[in-house]
């Protein structure tokens, strides 16, 4: 007995201390270094995709952060709309983080490094309407992201890296949570996927940037299981023949029918640099998704079957922004291709849409647009995920 429980304990301290992978979000030690090692030797297509990053304006040293105490998005609201200030200080960060870990020059990682204190010192709580929960949700894994490639700069220290781990765990992953729970008090299927996915973006970062593998657990239970439209079985609901799976929102737009495959893109991407492999789960579901949103964003007709919620009866498929471009191709692509050997005949097409419309790569924040569209996603997938 007194063995048994002595080595129940050893092992109970292995699982849940030497857990987790760092850096370890959207990009591995080994995807950082083989990045910079392409753009060194200068290689394409990853030439091409780094200088659409040193070209951005958010890539540049001088870059001056914007962040908030009250962050609002959502009108009306008690509170004015300010939410442009994060998410093009998060695209910043990102690139900033990128270019440090490339060149090597503190110039750009301490650019990055004030972005990140900045709101990590400044921001408190996050209003508005209920689109706070999309604020909640695509900007806390945006920031994570630049943290966890900065972990390893002398000029973030673990002072800094801890203050963000704080702001996350203490002003995002609580409405992450809330969320999931009440869904701001609604139906549970009235928000569209988009609205757990990226909550669910944010709870899993911040589980691994803050090594709680309880936090980790919550957000990949609401994968597989989740109430809301985020669970995968409800964001690509039904299964065809032809290997294509429709996608919670195809009846509503194409552009957040996208935002769904960016951010199950973001998931997966994340859960698999920590050894769970959502890539794969359910006989390639993710990918399925995927095939369907660019087969018929390609401009080929899909299969549709009604979708019926609280609130909507969709009959036909929404045309509405068909053809819609974001960077988030080259992760899918090079993933279900080049790492599980599947076939990906319509992510692959349109991988080579998003590439070509950038002139050989796709670019990153601010280079779709000024709107919020443009940075739901931090893009670079063509730098960043080409193998
Ligand atoms: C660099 O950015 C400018 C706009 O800021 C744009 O006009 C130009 O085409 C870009 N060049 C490349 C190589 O992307
Ligand atoms: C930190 O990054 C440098 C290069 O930027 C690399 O040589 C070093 O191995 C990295 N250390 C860790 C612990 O990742
Ligand atoms: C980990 O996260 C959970 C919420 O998922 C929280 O209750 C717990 O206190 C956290 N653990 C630590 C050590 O911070
Ligand atoms: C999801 O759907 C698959 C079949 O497509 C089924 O095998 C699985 O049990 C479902 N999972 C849940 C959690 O409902
Ligand atoms: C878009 O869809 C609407 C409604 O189904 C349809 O009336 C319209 O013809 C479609 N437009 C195009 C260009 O396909």
């Amino acid at each position: 007995m007194k063995f048994t429980s002595f080595f129940t304990l050893v092992g109970a301290a292995i699982s849940t201390s030497a857990a987790f992978v760092h850096p370890g979000l959207l990009h591995t030690a080994a995807d950082l270094t083989r990045v910079a090692d392409h753009v060194n030797a200068g290689d394409e297509p990853w030439l091409t995709g780094w200088n659409k990053l040193i070209n951005s304006t958010y890539a540049q040293s001088s870059y001056t952060p914007h962040p908030v105490q009250l962050l609002c998005r959502g009108s009306p609201a008690s509170c004015s709309e300010n939410y442009a200030n994060i998410y093009r200080d998060a695209a910043a960060a990102y690139a900033l983080a990128i270019r440090w870990k490339v060149t090597g020059d503190a110039a750009f990682g301490t650019a990055a490094a004030n972005i990140l204190n900045g709101w990590s010192s400044t921001l408190t709580e996050i209003s508005g309407n209920s689109d706070k929960y999309l604020a909640s949700g695509l900007y806390g894994y945006q920031l994570g992201n630049a943290a966890e490639i900065l972990r390893n700069f002398s000029g973030f220290t673990d002072a800094n890296m801890q203050a963000m781990i704080e702001l996350l765990v203490n002003v995002f992953y609580p409405m992450n949570h809330r969320f999931f729970v009440d869904h701001n008090d609604a139906a549970v299927d009235h928000y569209w996927a988009n609205w757990d996915l990226c909550n669910l973006a944010t709870m899993m970062s911040t589980g691994v940037l803050s090594d709680n593998q309880t936090m980790f657990n919550e957000a990949l239970d609401y994968f597989y299981n989740g109430a809301g439209n985020g669970a995968i079985n409800k964001t690509i609901w039904i299964l065809y023949d032809d290997g294509t799976g429709q996608v919670q929102e195809s009846g509503r737009d194409q552009g957040h029918t996208m935002l769904d495959i960016a951010l199950l893109g973001v998931i997966a991407q994340t859960a698999y640099n920590q050894g769970t492999n959502l890539f794969a789960y359910e006989d390639y579901r993710i990918l399925r998704g995927a095939e369907y949103a660019a087969k018929y964003n390609l401009g080929n007709d899909v299969q549709f079957t009604t979708y019926t919620n609280s609130d909507v009866t969709q009959t036909v498929i929404s045309n509405n922004s068909r053809g819609n471009i974001r960077p988030i191709w080259d992760l899918i692509y090079n993933h279900y291709v080049k790492i599980e050997k599947q076939t990906a005949t319509y992510s692959q097409q349109y991988a080579d849409l998003v590439r070509n419309d950038g002139g050989g790569a796709d670019g990153g924040g601010g280079y779709y647009g000024t709107t919020s569209g443009g940075f739901d996603q931090l893009g670079y997938t063509t730098l960043m995920f080409t193998l």
